[in-house]
């Protein structure tokens, strides 16, 4: 948290959201006692307390929160103050049925969950900035107010009239006038042409295909609109406050541009819940964590939330096993988290959240799960040393989110071409090396890379793509996925032969999509492979061919080509590859930029990452695993001892190893 850092010297935060106008004093009590012992320092308070804190309209009940965060702080427990924006109380919907979002069926959505709000209603921005301010004034200065927390994983949209007209004004300031707008969505096409403003709604539920370019205009509005609200929320947070504001993202969801909050919060937060039914989530895990972290420019950040054990809203739920509570939690640490915590303090007897795992589950303190956040309290008390440290990377991977919005438009050659499944497809292999790999946007400098991915980036702008030349010339090796570079920042189709502006760069271009019904073999120097699902019909332009389609209707097109540009290279593989010859080909993007991981020959499933003095080496199996530490002899921070060369990780087990005068 270097500037905004949320204590000096940096340690490592450890808590969760914290939910006590769910429960009586003498609980409050009790839980600051049992937090202490977990060795809790940070927890979020707040979060969905709008209807406790103000329960009248404009009515305030401060009393009970006074006496919560002062217990918090005579008890040395940090509080992250939310305000409490994300679930208004039922009479903002009664008395401003304007505030209640519509679907895109035109269903009005009511109160009784949460999250029943219009971002674009006037009378709910009114009450929320009012009761944020309330509590900004009152709670501003007080000593245990370290951070602040805005709303809640900012994710509302809404089709409603109001929206409407604010989707009218922000559309006209990107693209003019009518003509402008007509122009950029191409609404020659199906009669689709304004005439007046009034015309322009959000894409409600049509009898057909949407408008792609109205799809992805929706999506930066909503973006665009959330990020607006947490601005608001936020700079009133500022007249009242020194402390760091921040707001809990969702790491690759959809909804709100992740690198556009990442640029207003003055800490990343993100929240993470794995799938224990899932053998790659702790890879997806990983990216994420690299995501979020390159997101604050690789300035450490927050895991704001995460399950102690099994969540609820998934449709069977087992709980984390044995270990893997430490386990995901060293993860983040490794990949640049200085806080881990968790939803939520104590389990809820009632509500919807009543079967989600806790801290302190409803069985209680004497449990499997309450010891193991005890353990996990007492480990990250001794890792103070890599609090505040960066994690470096030289690889990178490309991702944006408007190229991800225009990517999921209807109606396109394949549903199998998704780019969050490329981003994980091309990440696994370096994962499995060790190599660190940061997730950057386009306009982000590709200066501290020697190995730049791009998987899949559907939208690319001129400007990007000619950074990504200028920086292959000076020697850097670029790896491009099929479906890149196919439309403009309208969605467009860019005419010629694609990927329009990188072609040359790639010496390679195609001509058409060629979704696959049968397996195509494929062979060349880098073995034989069948590529199923979706290939590019290309040719080389210059570029070396690596691989080839044999046989079939796409029959001698190549599928893997390389190209040298100046002191650096650029592969293109237009065709969605199979895991093991995606492997080969990034095994040797990594041999020709010399990158490796830290340590050789590490078995499947283990994570092997360096953040500052740290090498984290986690193993990630259900058994026991034999790693080559090498010949140093490190201290484990985590079991104490002084370890080199072969040694067995237990299951869901983890070293964090440091230099012995650390
Ligand atoms: C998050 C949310 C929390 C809680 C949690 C349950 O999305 O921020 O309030 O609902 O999920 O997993």
């Amino acid at each position: 948290m270097t500037d905004h850092a949320v204590r000096r010297p940096p340690t490592l935060r450890f808590g969760g959201d914290y939910n006590p106008e769910q429960w009586d004093e003498a609980t409050w009590r009790e839980d600051v006692d049992l937090m202490r012992r977990a060795g809790v320092d940070l927890v979020t308070v707040g979060v969905f307390s709008w209807a406790t804190l103000e329960p009248r309209p404009g009515e305030r009940d401060f009393g009970w929160l006074d006496t919560v965060l002062d217990l918090l702080h005579n008890h040395g427990i940090g509080v992250d103050l939310a305000t409490p924006t994300a679930s208004p109380p039922p009479w903002l919907g009664r008395l401003h049925p304007a505030t209640l979002p519509v679907d895109a069926s035109g269903t009005v959505l009511h109160w009784g969950s949460r999250n029943q709000f219009c971002p674009s209603a006037q009378e709910y921005r009114d009450a929320a900035l009012s009761i944020t301010g309330d509590l900004a004034r009152r709670y501003g200065r007080h000593p245990a107010v370290q951070l602040w927390h805005v709303g809640n994983e900012l994710g509302q949209s809404c089709w409603c009239e109001r929206t409407a007209v604010r989707f009218r004004s922000w559309l006209a300031a990107r693209h003019g006038d009518l003509d402008g707008l007509n122009a950029a969505w191409g609404t020659a096409f199906w009669s689709q042409r304004y005439g007046r403003w009034e015309e322009v709604v959000p894409p409600r539920t049509a009898p057909y295909l949407h408008n792609p370019a109205h799809l992805l205009d929706f999506q930066r509005f909503c973006s665009d609109t959330l990020l607006e609200l947490y601005r608001a929320e936020r700079d009133v947070l500022r007249e009242h406050s020194d402390a760091p504001v921040t707001t809990n993202l969702m790491g690759f969801s959809p909804v709100v541009d992740g690198r556009a909050v990442g640029a207003e919060v003055d800490v990343v937060a993100n929240d993470h819940y794995v799938d224990p039914a899932d053998p790659r989530s702790h890879v997806f895990a990983a990216l994420t964590h690299d995501l979020v972290r390159s997101l604050g420019g690789g300035a450490p950040w927050l895991l704001m939330e995460q399950a102690t054990g099994a969540v609820n809203w998934r449709p069977h739920n087992p709980p984390k096993p044995a270990g893997r509570l430490l386990t995901d939690s060293l993860q983040a640490v490794a990949r640049g988290a200085d806080a881990v915590c968790f939803f939520q303090w104590r389990a809820s007897r009632a509500g919807s959240e009543q079967f989600h795992s806790a801290m302190l589950p409803h069985a209680g303190p004497d449990t499997a799960r309450h010891r193991e956040v005890r353990e996990l309290g007492a480990l990250l008390g001794r890792l103070d040393a890599v609090a505040g440290t960066p994690v470096p990377a030289r690889a990178a991977l490309v991702h944006d989110w408007s190229s991800w919005w225009a990517s999921r438009g209807p109606a396109r050659p394949t549903d199998r071409l998704r780019v969050e499944e490329q981003l994980l497809a091309h990440y696994e292999p370096l994962f499995a090396r060790g190599v660190t790999t940061d997730v950057i946007g386009p306009d982000d400098p590709l200066e501290p890379y020697r190995l730049v991915v791009v998987p899949a980036l559907h939208l690319l702008e001129p400007a990007p793509a000619r950074r990504l030349a200028e920086w292959v010339r000076a020697g850097g090796t670029l790896l491009v996925g099929p479906g890149t570079g196919l439309v403009d920042r309208d969605g467009a189709v860019e005419p010629g032969r694609f990927p329009v502006r990188l072609r040359d760069l790639l010496g390679a271009s195609g001509e058409e999509h060629h979704p696959l019904v049968e397996p195509s073999p494929c062979t060349g120097e880098l073995g034989e492979f069948l590529v199923a699902d979706y290939a590019e019909r290309v040719r080389s332009d210059g570029a070396e061919v690596l691989a080839a389609h044999a046989g079939g209707d796409l029959d001698g097109v190549p599928v893997v080509t390389r190209h040298a540009v100046g002191a650096g290279r650029a592969w293109y593989c237009s065709a969605l590859l199979p895991p093991a010859a995606l492997d080969g080909v990034l095994a040797r993007c990594l041999a020709e930029t010399g990158l490796a991981g830290e340590l050789d020959g590490v078995p499947a499933g283990v994570e092997v990452v360096r953040r500052g003095p740290a090498l984290f080496v986690l193993n990630h199996t259900a058994g026991p695993v034999s790693v080559d530490l090498g010949a140093t002899a490190r201290r484990d921070l985590v079991g104490g001892q002084t370890l080199a060369g072969r040694t067995v990780l237990a299951p869901r087990a983890g070293a964090v190893l440091v230099e012995e005068s650390t």
